[in-house]
């Protein structure tokens, strides 16, 4: 997604288990496991991230879709905070401290705040998601996150009427984010987002705190990362601090840097193409050049059963 550049070529760097075993411990106990299927609980029992599997009674939560390898979802990362190349957030993120972590939630509801990250998971029962993540770029992922609903968080702090829109604000920390502090990433930090509040409380919409089974690595936004499935992946903001409500729709990161480029809505749609490429297809990692895997783009990145029903009577290409 850089500006002047297209988009580049997977470089596939394998991530060790010992990679993940130096990462903090999740915290235990932040979840029911009722009707834990063997997927989920084969990969609960190698660490302590207790969640419930993948529900096949809401097909849109589960995908029967190759799963992408952890070792593909794991190096191959857009974090521009790490660095621009696709390595670089695994490569610069061994030192990244996920823990503590608070966030603000404030804004246009009844309870602001600062919150200790394990008083707002105390409540929540995880529960894992396969969903397909769809770059911008063209290529595309299948991951078993771990989250839990943004709308179930949001309800807990009361949103007023006036609260039309979410920001979402990654951590700023010159200290842990290399990028940061250089010139030239182009980026004005921290990393921001938004949704608009019914998108932000559909129910496909996630906070993830794991994947694979295990706690998010610092390289996938560790520790509490946004996933929307049905938008572009630039949407899906990491390391998240802050969570405002407001009556206004916030500036986001990518808008900002290239309005023509890159809208605020951003929802998957292979009839609108990038300025400089098409978005009808799509690259599905694991992906070499002998072995492109090129597939088709589907609307709304094949949740429009789901979501179509935000959108109605909005002009798609105008509202990209
Ligand atoms: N969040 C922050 N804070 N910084 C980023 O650079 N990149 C976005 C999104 N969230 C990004 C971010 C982009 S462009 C994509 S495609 C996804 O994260 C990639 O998520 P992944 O690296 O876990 O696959």
């Amino acid at each position: 997604m850089l500006i002047k550049t297209g988009p580049s070529i997977a470089s596939s760097e394998i991530t060790s288990e010992s990679v993940y075993l130096k990462r903090r411990q999740f915290m235990a106990g932040a979840a029911g496991v009722a009707g834990v299927a063997a997927f989920g609980q084969a990969r609960a029992a190698q660490n302590p991230l207790k969640y419930r599997a993948a529900s096949l009674d809401h097909s849109a939560y589960y995908t029967a879709e190759k799963l992408t390898p952890e070792s593909d979802v794991t190096s191959y990362c857009n974090f521009y905070e790490f660095g621009n190349d696709k390595g670089d957030p695994l490569k610069n993120s061994g030192d990244f401290k996920a823990k503590p972590w608070s966030v603000t939630i404030d804004g246009d509801v009844a309870k602001p705040g600062t919150y200790n990250l394990e008083d707002i998971l105390a409540p929540q029962a995880l529960e894992e998601r396969i969903y397909r993540l769809r770059c911008v770029e063209a290529w595309s992922m299948v991951v078993p996150w771990v989250g839990f609903s943004l709308a179930d968080l949001l309800k807990r702090f009361e949103p007023s009427g006036s609260a039309k829109y979410v920001e979402f604000t990654t951590l700023e920390d010159k200290a842990q984010f290399p990028a940061q502090g250089s010139f030239s990433s182009g980026i004005d930090w921290p990393y921001r987002e938004g949704l608009r509040l019914d998108e932000a409380m559909h129910p496909l919409t996630l906070l993830a705190v794991g994947l694979y089974g295990k706690e998010l690595p610092a390289q996938n936004g560790a520790p509490l990362r946004l996933i929307v499935p049905w938008k572009y992946g630039f949407k899906s903001i990491k390391s998240i601090v802050r969570i405002r409500l407001t009556s206004k729709k916030p500036a986001t990161t990518w808008n900002m840097l290239a309005a023509d480029e890159y809208g605020f809505y951003a929802n998957v749609n292979p009839q609108v193409s990038h300025p400089r490429w098409s978005q009808a297809s799509e690259r599905r990692l694991p992906s070499s050049l002998w072995s492109p895997n090129r597939i088709e783009t589907k609307m709304f990145n094949g949740y429009q059963d789901e979501v179509a029903d935000l959108y109605t009577g909005m002009n798609l290409r105008r509202n990209f």
